[in-house]
């Protein structure tokens, strides 16, 4: 049987260690490390996002400011929202969740956030720092991975890690961050030729496609760590509720050395890793 690797408890770890950091921060510079958390429209996926990561900060001690705005909202007065957080010191960290309504440019709002304050790592200057090795903020979901990836790997350099997902979210600071530590890097997606064949010479798989079920057993040569960030909501039969499915056939990974569950993995680091990052943004303010 795989190792099934606990993102809760690892992200339980991670948030111990942010809420100290958030009390000395207190202490010793009397900052309160604050995250501004935009949701535009009523998408009923980003609402439940939302209201995790607001409920997340009150747990470190992170001050949250929701801003809610409709769905018709125009893309300028969405700009002259975060330039007035660019500019308030009490605001360590903008997100502004994705996706935003068809007549909003998703790259000229996450284009005008503060690099300093850009907590989802999106912002161009930081892809920048990320994939030329020079710091900058990185993205919580391709963070949580590497954190848990570390918790069973020993060493990653040297191994052969294939991703499946080419987003700028997720699979390509993923790559970006797995080459920095010197592993052997193969992008993939779902237009990728014998995605099975390749995926079987990995050590590492890191499936992040959206494709519910995509990894099965015979892609996944025998003590590879699969590592799954697909999270469908599929739903139920009637009268039972929706479930959420990831982008591995869980059931038929008894060769891997570790997996991810569905939910309960990578969601949770997350999570955690926007903890880091604002309290990240917070020490490195002034
Ligand atoms: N929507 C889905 N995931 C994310 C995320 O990590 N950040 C933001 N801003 N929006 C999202």
């Amino acid at each position: 049987m795989a190792r099934v690797i606990d993102g809760r408890a690892l992200a339980r770890k991670l948030d111990e260690r942010t809420a100290q950091v958030v009390a000395k921060l207190l202490d010793d510079r009397g900052i309160k490390p604050g995250l501004a958390v935009v949701l535009v429209g009523d998408d009923p996926a980003s609402e439940i996002y939302v209201a995790h990561k607001v409920k997340a900060c009150l747990r470190v001690g992170i001050e949250s400011f929701k801003h809610r705005l409709p769905a018709s909202v125009s893309q300028q007065d969405l700009l002259a929202l975060v330039a007035r957080l660019n500019h308030d010191p009490k605001v360590h960290g903008i997100l502004v969740q994705v996706p935003l309504p068809r007549h909003i440019d998703p790259s000229a709002i996450l284009g005008a956030i503060d690099p300093a304050k850009d907590v989802d790592g999106f912002h161009p200057v930081n892809v920048g720092r990320l994939s030329t090795g020079t710091g900058g903020l990185v993205p919580c979901t391709p963070l949580g991975v590497m954190m848990l990836l570390d918790s069973v790997v020993d060493e990653i350099k040297g191994m052969s890690a294939v991703v499946i997902g080419k987003s700028n979210i997720v699979g390509k600071p993923i790559a970006m961050l797995l080459l920095e530590r010197e592993a052997t890097v193969t992008v993939t997606h779902i237009a990728t030729r014998g995605l099975p064949d390749i995926a079987r010479q990995a050590d590492i798989i890191i499936a992040a496609a959206g494709v519910p079920r995509l990894v099965r057993g015979f892609w996944v040569k025998a003590g590879a760590v699969v590592i799954d960030v697909g999270i469908t909501r599929v739903s139920g039969a009637s009268g039972e509720r929706d479930i959420l499915v990831g982008d591995i056939a869980i059931d038929e990974m008894n060769h891997a050395g570790a997996v991810t569950p569905v939910p309960g993995g990578v969601g949770p680091m997350t999570i955690a890793c926007l903890l880091a990052n604002t309290v990240k943004a917070a020490k490195e303010s002034g």
